[in-house]
């Protein structure tokens, strides 16, 4: 059997690493496509280097562009490719338009599609990544759902039963197989002068977030304030897109909000791990709290992990300073004493053991 592992930003590198590492151990045939929709060294490389994973056979070089300009670039560039390469399965992890666009050229081409992190809903549409899930299950052939409550979704939208998998989120995996490494390699807490607990970690870079002014100016007052209550800076390693918009909104950054360079990812865990609390609108940062106990508040109004907020390790803040403040002290008076939902570590083995069978 011939898998094709079809990834292009920074968190499919990191969800679909422990699906590699099986791969490789059980000797099967496989081969990576990189789209590159992702570039930048600390998007991109930084995760192949650390994470030790074997080089892409096949690298599309699309890079960013408009919605249409991507998906469309990445669609006829996959497409080429699997007729060539004719795999019996592709595989795809999350919600971006690398995502999407390889899904649908594998299954216009009748091969078969395996979704991982399936049944994923935010409800909010203006979001790329609702339209990418959507139809991404869609036109999947094997659904991975992280949890029961995904599977329902899916049930829930017409999806046949035998078609889907509950097999937790490889998120776990991946922060078990890396943090004991991260928490005996990584010197970025020496290296920002940072103590255990003394700080906030920040990031946000969502369309919705980041494009929009007063959405942004917002995040950074409530971070502002979060910082001020406590006394305690707050640490924001920049996504390239985030830091584009502050400058071309001219935002005057508050002096309690640190901004750095994205970070790989030994250095992330460690620096999430130590964090007092994490402000976030990236979804595998909401996992990734809830995995390491580590309160969080996302900054929007709605999520499609809404697991992380029934076990209590998360709060929807949106962008309201106020409310971020509010949310941000009912998370530290908090117990942490949630169960993570996102499985138990072994959700790369399970997706191979079922795409075996
Ligand atoms: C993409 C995904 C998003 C995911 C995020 C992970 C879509 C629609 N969005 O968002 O779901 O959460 O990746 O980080 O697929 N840029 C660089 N270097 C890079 C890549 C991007 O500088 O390597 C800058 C460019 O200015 C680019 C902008 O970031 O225009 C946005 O990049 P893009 O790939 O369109 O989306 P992300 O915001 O990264
Ligand atoms: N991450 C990282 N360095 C950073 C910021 C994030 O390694 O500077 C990791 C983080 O641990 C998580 C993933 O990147 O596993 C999340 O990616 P992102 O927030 O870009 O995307 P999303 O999860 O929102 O799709």
């Amino acid at each position: 059997m011939k898998i094709f592992i079809i990834l292009g930003t920074r968190p499919e590198i990191i969800k679909m690493s422990p699906v590699i590492r099986e791969c490789i151990k059980k000797k099967l045939d496989f081969s990576i496509l990189h789209t590159n929709q992702h570039y930048s060294e600390n998007l991109d490389k930084v995760f192949f280097k650390e994470l030790n994973l074997p080089e892409p056979k096949y690298n599309l070089n699309v890079g960013s562009g408009t919605h249409a300009e991507q998906t469309a670039k990445i669609l006829v560039g996959v497409e080429k490719i699997l007729l060539k390469e004719k795999p019996d399965i592709v595989l795809v992890e999350g919600d971006t338009n690398t995502v999407l666009a390889s899904a649908l050229a594998a299954a216009k081409l009748h091969i078969r599609v395996g979704h991982i992190e399936a049944g994923l809903r935010s409800y909010y549409r203006e979001m790329p990544e609702e339209i990418n899930r959507i139809l991404t299950d869609h036109c999947s052939d094997l659904l991975f759902a992280p949890t029961k409550k995904a599977k329902d979704i899916l049930l829930n939208e017409g999806i046949f039963n035998k078609n889907i998998f509950v097999t937790g989120n490889t998120v776990v995996d991946a922060v078990f197989e890396n943090l004991k490494l991260a928490k005996k390699k990584s010197k970025i807490l020496e290296k920002l002068n940072l103590s255990k607990r003394g700080y906030f970690l920040m990031t946000a870079h969502r369309a919705e977030n980041v494009d929009n002014k007063d959405r942004l100016r917002g995040i950074l007052k409530g971070a502002e304030m979060v910082s001020k209550k406590f006394s305690l800076p707050v640490i924001y390693p920049i996504h390239p897109r985030a830091r584009k918009m502050l400058e071309n909104f001219k935002i005057v950054i508050p002096k309690s909000i640190n901004l750095i360079e994205p970070l790989g990812y030994l250095d992330f865990l460690k620096i999430e791990n130590n964090a007092k609390l994490i402000l976030t609108d990236s979804g595998g940062m909401q996992e990734e709290s809830c995995i390491m106990k580590i309160p969080c508040v996302t900054l929007r109004d709605n999520t499609e992990r809404p697991e992380t907020i029934e076990v209590g390790s998360n709060l929807l803040s949106g962008t309201d300073p106020l409310r971020i403040l509010e949310c941000a002290l009912k998370m530290l008076n908090k117990r942490k004493k949630w169960k993570n939902p996102f499985g138990s570590g072994k959700a790369a083995e399970k997706i191979i053991k079922i795409i075996q069978k």
